[in-house]
């Protein structure tokens, strides 16, 4: 035999049992934006690759360093997605969704490809489950978006160890100033080469360097929300007294600056404290301007995108378990000829009132049956051999007390029902 394939590296399979968090975790943490009135969207893998190159900034690590790009067979540059937000929001200019009133507001979920260096947490396709709301300024809106972002994460899927950090990062009439003032700063210190590359690429984002003498140099640095203008610093003051309001527990993060360039304003993260280096497990903020960027009108945008890997390393990190969403009720066994005449018509039935059943197949032995039946989690074990036939019963075994019952056949869904 030759070698099996594998997975392509810093990607991984999502595959039973594992695969059951998976699915409640993209549940729980889509729940708050449909009981919102949200729109579901979709868009494609793909895009033009100027897209991104416009939509998430060119002086990002995203589209200097990590993206997918490639050129079709008919010479078209196309990218495999990074992130959501600049794909969602070609799809609501082109489909228009923007002219029908306002806010747009829509949830996504799906993979995004950034050719990262693979680590825990870090992956070449990671899923996330992400909002847009598009055309309102209103501070209200940053607040339910925060807010949906750290319900499913605290209360529906009932995380303890969540950090919710807020920042504002100004816009573009305070920004400039305040980024002349941090170069003026910066230029002041002893850095590294890279560090005054980044520099001149954006000195905002030397604020978040981990390493802990950076940080001690950076210790007097001047921050953004000590220079907002009046407008974003009502802005931001409202933001934090809604969150207030929505009793939502959030530290300032005066130094937070994500690492996509269209944020203005509202910035936000969600740090989980048991993951190490890669504790962020969601955030997200306001982006006005981003639609104009890419040929719409001037409309402002807010949004999330919440980590459905880093999500379920965090559940497992807690020792979370998550109640099965669909827990098999029953499992049948025929055994012997006619067995599979009267069990096949009593799936159906149960099935189609929403039972959750599975049954044995190959016309194994009891014994053998059996052991699939309790591998199966059930609750019960529904067994039609010879003697049921003849009698029109079925034996009905509660696989937990072991306790068993012969039941008439037109019983038999009413007994597991109950
Ligand atoms: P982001 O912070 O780049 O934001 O990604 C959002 C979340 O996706 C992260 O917090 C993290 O949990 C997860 N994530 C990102 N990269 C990886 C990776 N390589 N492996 C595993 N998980 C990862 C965005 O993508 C923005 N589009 C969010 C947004 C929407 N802002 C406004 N609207």
């Amino acid at each position: 035999m030759s070698d099996l394939f594998k997975a392509p590296k810093g990607t991984y399979d999502v595959v039973p049992p594992f695969s059951q968090l998976w699915l409640a975790v993209k549940d729980a943490l889509s729940t708050p934006p449909r009981l919102a009135g949200y729109g579901y969207i979709e868009t494609p893998l793909f895009e033009d690759t100027a897209l991104f190159v416009r939509g998430v900034g060119e002086s990002t690590d995203v589209v200097s360093k990590e993206m997918y790009t490639f050129n079709d067979r008919g010479d078209r540059s196309l990218t495999l997605r990074p992130e959501g937000t600049a794909g969602v929001l070609r799809a609501i200019l082109e489909n228009r969704l923007d002219r029908a009133g306002l806010p747009v507001k829509v949830w996504y979920t799906g993979a995004n490809f950034r050719y990262e260096q693979p680590q825990s947490g870090r992956y070449r396709q990671h899923t996330q489950v992400g909002v847009e709301a598009i055309g309102s300024s209103d501070p209200a809106l940053d607040a339910e978006i925060i807010w949906m972002a750290i319900h499913s994460q605290r209360t529906i899927l009932g995380l303890k160890n969540i950090r919710l950090l807020v920042n504002s990062l100004g816009c573009h009439q305070c920004r400039p100033a305040y980024r002349e003032l941090l170069t003026a700063f910066l230029g002041t210190l002893e850095l590294d080469e890279a560090t005054q590359e980044r520099i001149l690429l954006n000195p905002l984002r030397v604020l978040d360097d981990k390493r802990e003498h950076v940080r001690a140099l950076l210790e007097d640095a001047p921050l953004m929300p000590d220079h907002l203008c009046a407008e974003c610093c009502e802005h931001h003051n409202l933001v934090l007294h809604f969150l207030d309001l929505l009793g939502v527990e959030y530290e300032l993060a005066p130094r937070l600056v994500r690492g996509l360039d269209y944020y203005v304003r509202t910035t936000f993260e969600l740090i989980h404290t048991g993951l190490g280096a890669q504790s962020a497990i969601g955030g997200g903020g306001r982006y006005d301007g981003l639609v104009e960027t890419l040929g719409g009108p001037a409309l402002a945008g807010v949004g999330f995108g919440l980590g459905v890997d880093r999500t379920c390393l965090a559940i497992q990190a807690e020792g979370i378990t998550l109640p099965a969403s669909n827990p098999l009720l029953a499992f049948l066994i025929p055994i012997g000829e006619g067995a599979l005449e009267i069990c096949l018509p009593l799936i159906g039935a149960l099935r189609i009132n929403g039972a959750c059943v599975d049954m044995a197949f190959d016309s194994r032995s009891l014994k053998a049956s059996m052991k699939s039946a309790d591998r199966s989690g059930a609750k019960f074990a529904v067994i039609v051999g010879e003697d049921e036939i003849k009698n029109h019963t079925a034996v009905i075994k509660n696989l937990l007390s072991g306790e068993q019952t012969s039941v008439p056949l037109d019983l038999v869904e009413e007994m597991l029902t109950k």
